[in-house]
Order: structure tokens, then sequence, then C-alpha cells
């Protein structure tokens, strides 16, 4: 189908690092369709278009298919002058084209502009779709408000809530590793698992990001998007007969039956923060370790662990998964590897060669990189996935609303504790969380299994 893309705040980070590198690279993979224009929002007269595009891949390409389109987003005026510019550009394609918007704009600005959307009419235009970045709200009540405004300009089925984590290759796997290896399947649930740690580690800081990141904090930036999205799709019932398109009410109920655990909840700061932010009386988290239950039956007893982090030893996201034994130095151990070195591995047990009988945890690994030639970004996936219609990879306003319910109950749980989030040097893990380590490779005599977080 001809399609208009409509990027608003072009000119910002998010746009010019993630959206348009990936329209270039599936330009070139030759997936867009063949009538395809952008149109760039901006709010200043004086952007150039070859300036915007200077270090970008096929910059060419990019240049050639994109327009901008100065004008005020707070103007009633504005909003008519740009859906008459609509039409024409949809006559110049032949007529018939759908129209992906792309908010690249903070929750504050997007809030106005999904309210003229939908008072000039440009919502309910042809086949128009919304594509929406987090944070979704701060808190629950913030989310349910979010979800009633746009739905009070657009249909469920218009939007697309964007959360990069669904699309990427190796989270996408965890359902096919899943529904496709019955020896899995079949040992996944609570009599055979004894704990799923869910990590994912960050080595940079907040890098420029202070005023985002003040009013954020990592339990809202990740745990409430990524980690329960993951949460969700190693914990859920498999939908029948590969209906991919049940998977997002199958995260759904998973996430309705989580509760956090009071006493597993811990937050850190990471040392230099608060100069960095400019705040010497921050409390904002940069690590959070949540531990949850599931009340499904199926995960009776088991506890769920989701930890992150900025300023850590490295940058890794793991799904770690536990398996029962009476000695826990013992337990078998799978790792869905998500990024990098994006893989799986199982930990178990050999005889180490030798007139001694030493038993020695080793690992049986898949590397996609030795299987496969490439990863696509994740963002090409969504582009693409909005474009087909398809809203499997896209978060749903009911999973929004849960995971807000999970994180509100997390911060709560801390909150009574009354005390500052505990203080961490760069590169390290806050006291009594203890990251996990490539036990795989290491004898159990040698090394005691601290694994995953105590
Ligand atoms: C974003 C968060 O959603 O995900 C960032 O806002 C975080 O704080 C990023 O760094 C991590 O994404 P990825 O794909 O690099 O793991």
């Amino acid at each position: 189908m001809p399609t208009i893309l409509i990027i608003v705040g072009i000119t910002g980070d998010l746009s010019r690092r993630k959206l348009l590198p990936a329209i270039a690279e599936m330009a070139a993979a030759g997936v867009l369709p063949e009538k395809f224009e952008i149109i760039g929002i901006t709010r200043k007269n004086d952007v150039v278009l070859h300036d915007l595009f200077e270090k970008a891949e096929h910059a060419e390409y990019l240049e050639m298919r994109t327009e901008l389109f100065p004008m005020s987003l707070e103007e009633t005026s504005d909003y008519m002058r740009l859906g008459a510019h609509l039409e024409e550009v949809d006559a110049a394609l032949g007529g018939g084209a759908q129209r992906l918007w792309y908010l690249a704009v903070p929750p504050k600005t997007a809030w106005p502009i999904i309210e003229h959307l939908g008072s000039s009419g440009l919502s309910k235009a042809r086949t128009t779709k919304l594509l929406l970045e987090k944070p979704f709200g701060v808190d629950s009540a913030s989310a349910e408000e979010l979800v009633a405004h746009v739905e009070s300009s657009f249909s469920p089925e218009q939007v697309y809530r964007i959360d990069h984590y669904l699309a990427k290759e190796t989270v996408q796997n965890i359902v096919v590793f899943r529904s496709d290896n019955p020896l899995f399947e079949h040992t996944w649930n609570g009599e055979n698992i004894e704990r799923i740690d869910i990590v994912a580690s960050e080595s940079i800081g907040i890098e420029d990001r202070a005023a985002f990141y003040e009013q954020t904090g990592a339990l809202r930036d990740l745990i409430q998007s990524h980690l329960l999205q993951l949460a969700a799709l190693t914990l859920m019932k498999l939908p029948k007969e590969d209906d991919l398109h049940a998977i997002p009410e199958a995260r759904h109920a998973l996430l309705k039956t989580l509760a956090v655990d009071p006493d597993g909840v811990i937050l850190g700061q990471y040392e230099g923060y608060k100069d960095e932010v400019g705040n010497p009386d921050s409390n904002v988290e940069t690590f959070a370790s949540v531990r949850l239950r599931s009340s499904d039956p199926r995960w009776k007893d088991v506890p769920i662990t989701l930890t992150t982090g900025k300023a850590l030893a490295e940058k890794k996201t793991e799904i770690i998964v536990t398996y029962r034994h009476a000695d826990t130095q013992k337990a078998n151990r799978l790792t869905l590897r998500l990024q990098p070195d994006e893989g799986v591995e199982l930990c178990f047990f050999a005889k180490r060669p030798g007139y001694d009988h030493i038993i020695e945890r080793v690992p049986l690994s898949f590397s996609y990189a030795e299987h496969f030639e490439m990863l696509p970004d994740a963002y090409e996936r969504v582009f693409l996935d909005a474009l087909r219609g398809d809203h499997t990879l896209f978060a749903s306003s009911g999973e929004v609303i849960e995971s807000w319910r999970i994180t509100d109950a997390a911060r709560e749980a801390w909150r009574v504790k009354n005390v500052p989030p505990v203080t961490y040097a760069r590169g390290s893990a806050p006291k009594g969380a203890v990251i996990a380590c490539d036990a795989c490779t290491v004898a159990p005599q040698e090394q005691p299994f601290t694994g995953i977080l105590q």
C-alpha cells in the first residue's frame, strides 16, 4: 500500500538514531512500499534536509523521499494546512495511501498533538495509524489517563505502542524456543524450575538524559516496559498452534498474575549520579531489582527476579532459568542471551578428563553469529509491522496498565522502607545484589555458584 510516514520531531535524537536509519536499511533491503513519502514535521524554519541526513547511511534515499513541513504544534490552522498538504501528497502517490504518524516527542508534547489530530479529523483519515514511544505515563493513574486520551481520538486498532525489546530478534525467539522445543516446554514449570532471573545490565550511565532520567529512574525506564515484557513472554501460556496474534493477550493474562514480593526490592544509585544531574538530593534509582511471584499454579514457588541498572560492569541482557536440584551447586541452568553475543546456553555437567572423578560444569551453546548472517535492528521490525498492521510485537493498553500496577507496587515496597537507594561504585553493583557471572565455564568446586541475584 502506498504510504506516507509523518514524523513529528524529525530532528530529534530518537528519529535520527533509530527510525531513519531503520527506514534506510529497509529501503536497501527492498521491503518498503514503492510509493513511499516521509513528511518531517518540525517547529523550526531553518532545518536543512541535507544537514539532517549528513551522517546517515543511505542518505541519498532518505533525502529524496523526505520533505520538511515546518509548523506550530499548537495551532489548529497549521493542522488544517498539513491536512491539505497530505491530500496533495496522497494524490501524487496515486491515492489511497496509508498514513503512519510517528510521534518522536516527549509525552508532554505528544498529548496536545494527539488532541489536535483528533479535533482536526486527521486521526480519522483513511488507514491512519499512530506509533507511540514510551514512556506511556509515569504510574497506573497517568497511564490510564493517557490510554483514555489516545482512545478519544484513535481507535485501539490504530494505535501501536512501541516496546523495541519486543521486536528484537532474540526476544521473538523466546516464543519459538518454547513452542518448537518440547524438551524445554515440557519442563517449563515450577516443578522443574527453581527460579527465573531476567537481567538487563548496562555499562553506560544516563548519558545526556539527565532531565529525562530524573523523572524516570530504572523502575519506570526498564522494569515497567522491557523487563516485564520479557517476563511475560517467558512465563505466559503459549497460544494454540502458533497463533501469533494471540500473543499480546497471553502476555497480558500473565502480567495479571504477577505480584511484587516486598522483601525482594532493591534500588541503587551509582556514585556520581547526583553531580551528573546537578541535584544533590536526588533519590532517583539507576539500579532496580524486583522479585515477583506469579499466582499461576504453573509458577508456584518460583521467584522471578527482574534486575536492571546503569553503570554496571557490562552490557548484557539475559534470561536465566535455573532448574531444580537438591544441591544448587549442581543445578542445570539455561541462559537465553538476548544481547550481545546473542545465543542460548545450557549448563550441564561432565566428567573432567583424568584419573580423578571431578565433575565440571560445562556449556552447550548456540550462537546466532555462528549460524545466521544478520540480525535486523528492532526498529526495522517495528516499522515493518506497523506498515503491515500487525500488533503482535506492540504493547497493548492492557499490558501497559498491568505493568504500571506492578511497577507502582515495587516503588511502594521501597518507599515504605524509608531509605535512599543503595550507593554503588560505577562498574559494580549495589551491596546485596550480585549480577550474573558466567558460571558455566567455572568448575563448581573452584568457585561457589553465586550466579544470579542472591
Ligand atoms: C530504552 C531506555 O528504552 O532502552 C534506555 O530508555 C536504555 O535507558 C535502552 O538504555 C536500552 O535499549 P537496548 O536496546 O540498548 O538494550
